[in-house]
């Protein structure tokens, strides 16, 4: 495995002398009373006034025509993958994925959960390498493998650790291909791109409010699927 601490990029940057852990839930104020609230007005649910709120919440602070909570960032991910490939290529047949048979373009630097949906729906990832400039999806390799695979049309790209990839050269590409974009913002709520919220640049997008994210929530959490 590659030693990255002796590696002359990271020439000067040493190992914290204690772990750092994942930020923990805590549960008082707020969202001590909206969790009594729900649970006293029996509206533990996947609906309600709260996740009413959180969905239209969401929706304008990032701009977007809707936002729909879903179970976790993956789920978010599953369905967003699933509804880009019965847009392109109708409804899956029983028992099959909506992308069997189809290639998909992916960041090949992520979190699985970017990736497994395509496998969920029977498609096959084709990873694009990843640029040092923003540690995301390189415009350039996306370029060269619409090249050797002019069929694909659909691309999952992430936004990893809060960085916009180079979204404005992705989608001119995505356009000259006739292409869909799934975009992973799970770890990017809050960051834009020339102003612009990520999470509303893709097709479908994704963000995620487990534990390590920028806004954090209690695992088995409701996270939005964002359609811009
Ligand atoms: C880039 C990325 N995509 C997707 C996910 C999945 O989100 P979740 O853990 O909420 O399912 C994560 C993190 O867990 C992630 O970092």
């Amino acid at each position: 495995m590659h030693d990255f601490l002796k590696d002359p990029r990271f020439a000067g940057i040493e190992r914290f002398d204690k772990k750092v852990w994942l930020s923990s839930p805590t549960m008082h104020g707020d969202e001590q009373r909206w969790v009594d609230e729900a649970i006293q007005t029996n509206w533990v649910s996947t609906v309600g006034a709260n996740i009413d709120a959180v969905e239209n919440e969401m929706a304008e602070y990032l701009g977007c025509k809707y936002a729909v909570g879903l179970s976790c960032g993956t789920a978010s991910l599953h369905l967003a993958t699933k509804l880009a490939g019965e847009k392109l290529y109708g409804q899956a047949k029983p028992n099959q994925g909506t992308l069997a048979g189809h290639k998909v373009f992916a960041s090949d630097v992520t979190f699985d959960a970017s990736i497994n949906p395509i496998a969920y729906e029977d498609g096959e990832a084709v990873f694009i390498d990843t640029e040092t400039d923003t540690w995301n999806m390189s415009p350039e390799a996306l370029e060269k493998a619409f090249e050797l695979y002019p069929d694909v049309k659909l691309i999952v790209i992430a936004h990893l650790y809060g960085t916009p990839g180079k979204i404005d050269e992705i989608r001119k590409i995505a356009d000259a291909h006739g292409a869909l974009i799934v975009e992973d913002a799970a770890e990017s709520l809050g960051a834009t791109y020339k102003g612009v919220q990520t999470g509303t640049f893709g097709d479908f997008n994704a963000i995620s409010f487990i534990v390590t994210k920028i806004l954090t929530s209690k695992t088995d959490k409701t996270e939005p699927l964002l359609a811009a």
